[in-house]
């Protein structure tokens, strides 16, 4: 039997037949394509996932509690464990054990804008890229603490050229080539509500990323986990490229992860009400997991304290910590560890003619591996509360909540108080503000520079008059 015959059987086998069918249309190497493609599909964790779709998560309402967080200071937080923490974390990074990794692999659905989403323009003077800004934290962050900080920076097939082909031609954005690391997540097909496999093109099966979750996997087939350890390195501050207010390689969370000997760490925010849909971190049983907002319980997500606040107000923001020892544990456990989780889409396939549909409401199944999953496997988990206004603005939506506007608002306020702390006279209100943050990240910098320092600054600080008038 040849490789197609023997291919196309199993398909028949199935229920997937379909996806040749317009195999008399297609020439020679399309055929091949379409071959090697559906020969690599594994289903046993497509099958795995399907069984669940649709049903309500196994979660033991009993065993959850509230986690135990290291609070900040004005909710009960020690100021003295903070700045140990702090320390900590700076000998970390000084010792060169610190990389830092972004997972930018997503497909910016929502915000709907062609390319990769680290590309996006988000510097509210200078439409400087999430990129080009991500990498102006990690120059401050080489200076400050003496030590290249590695950046991995997680990639899919579709983002994969157009991230490399911009972080080559705009210089690295003025970080050594030789500490950016690329590695591409895999993909998995997608499916329609009766678990069949959809057609992109005639010769192309349907398939997205496989989640941030995908990280864990990529990072060690790629050989990044290996290269890292080479390095020295054995701790990764995880983060998405979504998030401009992003504190990379902040030093207070790396030495909270340290000093708890945890294997996995989490920042979160204090929820807004209720009602916002953000997952929160709990307690279940001696585990830390995610509970999404899908999954809470009324009464979970309503339950208050003797004070009347939220029992369950610990938002999960996607940054972690995470030892590489722990990553190779939990990628060897893989289909176990890390599920595909079935999320309901409208996806552009091809309809039975051969057409490309534009659904406008659902009309299959993504498949995601979400990297919070790895919590559950985590011996010990560190959960470190942050300020929402200070570190967390993520660009998801075109319009509205989680957009551009509000991400760019929240930086430029940031921006403001960083020169109120530092006793220096901000700009007008609308004028639009920027500072240059491989110079600056925060306000005491500023102060260091003072008014005069100030005024000859050039591009460390720049407005742009009446952009906002
Ligand atoms: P989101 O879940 O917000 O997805 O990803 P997204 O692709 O940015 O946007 P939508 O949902 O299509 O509108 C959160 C972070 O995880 C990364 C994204 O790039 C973003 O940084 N991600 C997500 C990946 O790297 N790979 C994936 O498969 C999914």
């Amino acid at each position: 039997m040849s490789d197609v015959q023997r291919v196309r059987a199993e398909f028949r086998q199935r229920g997937q037949e379909h996806v040749f069918r317009f195999w008399e249309d297609l020439d020679p190497d399309a055929q091949d394509r379409l071959v090697a493609q559906a020969s690599r599909i594994d289903f046993a964790p497509l099958d795995r996932a399907l069984s669940s779709a649709g049903k309500p998560p196994q979660i033991d309402v009993e065993a959850i509690g509230p986690v135990p967080v290291e609070a900040l200071l004005e909710h009960g937080g020690d100021p003295a464990d903070r700045e140990t923490a702090r320390q900590r974390g700076e000998d970390l990074l000084r010792a060169g054990r610190v990389g830092v990794l972004v997972v930018a692999g997503g497909q910016a659905t929502r915000l709907g804008v062609p390319g990769p989403k680290g590309l996006f323009p988000l510097g509210p003077v200078t439409s400087r890229s999430l990129f080009a800004q991500q990498a102006q934290k990690l120059r401050h962050l080489r200076d400050r603490c003496g030590h290249a900080v590695p950046w991995l920076v997680m990639t899919s097939p579709a983002t994969d050229a157009p991230t490399r082909e911009a972080f080559s031609s705009n210089d690295y954005f003025g970080l050594p080539a030789e500490d950016v690391f690329f590695f591409c997540q895999s993909s998995v097909p997608s499916v329609d509500f009766q678990g069949r496999l959809l057609l992109e093109r005639a010769d192309r099966i349907f398939e997205s990323p496989d989640g941030h979750g995908g990280a864990i996997l990529a990072l060690r087939d790629s050989g990044a986990l290996d290269e890292m350890e080479r390095r020295g390195i054995d701790l990764l501050f995880y983060y998405q490229v979504d998030n401009p207010l992003v504190h990379l390689g902040d030093p207070v969370f790396i030495g909270f992860h340290a000093l708890r000997g945890a294997e996995m760490s989490c920042k979160v925010v204090r929820k807004r009400s209720a009602e916002e849909n953000v997952g929160v971190v709990v307690q279940i049983g001696d585990q830390v997991g995610i509970l999404e907002y899908t999954e809470i319980a009324d009464a979970q997500r309503e339950a208050r304290d003797a004070q009347g606040a939220l029992l369950y107000w610990a938002g999960n923001v996607a940054m972690h910590v995470l030892n590489t020892d722990f990553l190779r544990r939990v990628a060897a456990d893989a289909e176990a560890l890390l599920p595909l989780h079935p999320s309901r889409k409208k996806i552009p396939a091809l309809d039975a003619s051969g057409t490309p549909l534009s659904p406008d409401a659902p009309n299959g199944y993504k498949l995601e591996r979400f990297i919070f999953d790895a919590l559950l496997t985590a011996r010990r988990v560190c959960v470190v509360e942050v300020r929402r206004e200070e570190e967390y603005s993520p660009v998801k939506n075109a319009e509205g909540p989680d957009s551009p506007a509000t991400a760019r608002r929240d930086l430029e306020a940031n921006y403001r108080a960083w020169l109120s702390e530092a006793g220096l006279p901000a700009p007008p209100e609308r004028d639009s503000l920027e500072i240059d943050e491989s110079r600056i990240s925060g306000p005491e910098e500023l102060r260091a520079l003072g008014v005069e320092g100030l005024a000859n600054a050039g591009e460390v600080l720049l407005t742009s008059p009446g952009a906002k008038a």
